[in-house]
């Protein structure tokens, strides 16, 4: 375990396939249709702010963290925690990481594939002429058309999940570098040409102040939690898919430099995506507010309108869904390598295996957009809304903490100082301090006050419903007392982890 070289799986042929895969699962849905509606929703300027914050001192040191995890231990994040948890003789309770990983993974590819199969439909209306003139009237009718048919959805859902199960059943490592090398370039150029186009003939100021002029009245402390929520979802991070990467990644590899070459070519992709779709949005008279329809509202009005948008608008989804599919596999990959080490079953039968309980699930996302749209699982929340909540905004944070405090607190430290390789202790210390003390505490503060009210649950009486606001926040404050139980949690693993003896020489 600890010291192979090879994974059971395979391994990345070199440095760049990895940054290639790893890049190939964070670039995806998150960037280009979930970062522009999302930021439009919860006002734009002060929310882009806080996303590019959480990137950096949240979601580039737990992406190191997980890389480093899962090359030590080279298997599937299930099984690669049970083999960091008894080398470092840590509680069997971290196990939780792994697990909750791959549910997390089930959640989202359930819902992911539905979308992207939303990409896939776009891909044949935008080549067959439907958007050819389009406004908004009938951009808007399309896509609520296409929503209000679930058969449609349905077919398109279940050719995503064939083609992401196709790959998988390759292995990850043979299926997709030469394809990744060719379009995710491509995407990038496609992206410049669109937001060339906006310039021209969007609102293109009004889209940069909008997403660069940060109002914080705006923000709210749900805002910070679906930021934080966000920064993991984009990154790929918090359920285990890049530690599952990191399994395939050559041992002479330096992680750190790896991480920023992903994180930042992710970030891009994001902010391009927006100045891409808000010029056209603002031109247009539509919502930035308007939901996960936005992207595909917006653009198809920018490819009607331009020359050559017939070709430029198909190319463009395929892109699109190109991008989304080669995230599918990192959702998928954690549990299938699980599988195989578990069952001693074959790639094919525990790709199928995974796949068809993905696409069941997916169902209830697909029905979530017309016959079961009343039905919420959360207050006020649909199917869809409601696994898009519980799995980027709890489930990723949740388990980012965990790996946050296994590699700072539960791993021993020349382990961890082993596996980076460290050719710059600078570095390396900055990213230790930020995983132990920076990191837990900022995901802890952000949970509190955007999952927690404000007022205590005893005097109804203080809250005013309008505003929903306290009116007199009392020391009974379900914050309070939730920040006092996490505080006491956080002491408790620090002191553990100070007990134990001290530093040692060698791995
Ligand atoms: N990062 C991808 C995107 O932005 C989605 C994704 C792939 C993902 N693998 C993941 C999200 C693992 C969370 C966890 O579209």
């Amino acid at each position: 375990m600890a010291n192979n070289n090879q994974s059971v799986h395979g391994i990345w042929r070199n440095r760049w396939i990895f940054i290639l895969a790893a890049t190939g699962s964070a670039v995806g849905l998150g960037n280009i249709w979930k970062f522009p509606y999302i930021t439009g929703e919860h006002g734009g300027g002060a929310f882009v702010l806080m996303y590019l914050a959480c990137i950096a001192l949240v979601g580039v040191p737990i992406m190191v963290a997980e890389v480093a995890m899962g090359r030590r231990g080279r298997q599937s994040p299930i099984n690669t925690m049970s083999s960091l948890i008894s080398e470092a003789k840590a509680g069997p309770a971290w196990k939780a990481i792994g697990w909750m990983g791959a549910l997390a993974g089930f959640l989202i590819l359930s819902f992911y594939s539905v979308i992207a199969g939303w990409a896939l439909s776009y891909v044949l209306k935008m080549a067959t002429g439907t958007f050819v003139g389009a406004d908004q009237d009938l951009a808007g009718g399309q896509f609520g058309d296409m929503l209000a048919d679930p058969s449609g959805l349905m077919l398109w859902h279940t050719v995503f999940m064939v083609l992401t199960a196709g790959v998988i059943m390759r292995g990850v490592n043979k299926g997709i570098e030469s394809a990744i090398q060719i379009l995710m370039p491509l995407l990038f150029v496609l992206l410049i040409v669109l937001i060339g186009y906006a310039a021209k003939n969007g609102d293109f100021s009004k889209a940069v102040h909008f997403m660069f002029d940060a109002d914080f009245s705006k923000l709210t402390a749900e805002s910070v939690l679906v930021a934080l929520g966000h920064a993991f979802f984009t990154l790929s991070l918090g359920m285990g898919a890049i530690m599952a990467y990191g399994a395939y990644m050559p041992r002479q590899a330096s992680i750190g430099t790896t991480v920023f070459a992903i994180a930042g070519l992710d970030t891009l992709v994001a902010l391009l995506a927006g100045l891409a779709i808000f010029p056209i949005v603002f031109a247009n008279g539509l919502e930035p507010s308007a939901g996960p329809g936005l992207l595909f509202v917006s653009l198809p009005i920018a490819f009607g309108n331009m020359a050559g948008g017939q070709f430029f608008g198909a190319l463009f989804f395929i892109l699109v869904s190109f991008a989304a599919w080669s995230s599918a596999i990192s959702l998928i990959e954690p549990a299938t390598a699980w599988a195989i080490e578990r069952f001693k079953t074959t790639r094919t039968k525990a790709t199928i295996a995974i796949a068809s309980i993905i696409w069941v699930l997916g169902i209830g996302t697909v029905l979530s957009f017309n016959d079961w749209s009343e039905f919420h699982l959360l207050p006020g929340k649909t199917i869809f809304d409601s696994l898009d909540f519980i799995t980027a905004n709890i489930m990723l944070p949740l388990g980012g903490l965990l790996i946050a405090l296994f590699v700072g607190f539960g791993m021993k430290y020349h382990h961890v100082y082993n596996e980076m390789q460290v050719k710059n202790a600078v570095f390396f210390n900055i990213w230790y301090v930020l995983l132990r003390f920076v990191t837990p505490i900022a995901i802890g503060i952000v949970f509190i006050s955007g999952l927690l009210p404000e007022c205590s649950l005893m005097d109804e009486s203080l809250l005013n419903a309008e505003t929903g606001e306290c009116s007199n926040p009392t020391y009974m404050q379900p914050r309070v007392i939730g920040g006092v139980i996490l505080a006491i949690a956080y002491i408790a693993i620090v002191v553990k982890s100070l007990k134990k003896p001290a530093r040692g020489l060698s791995s």
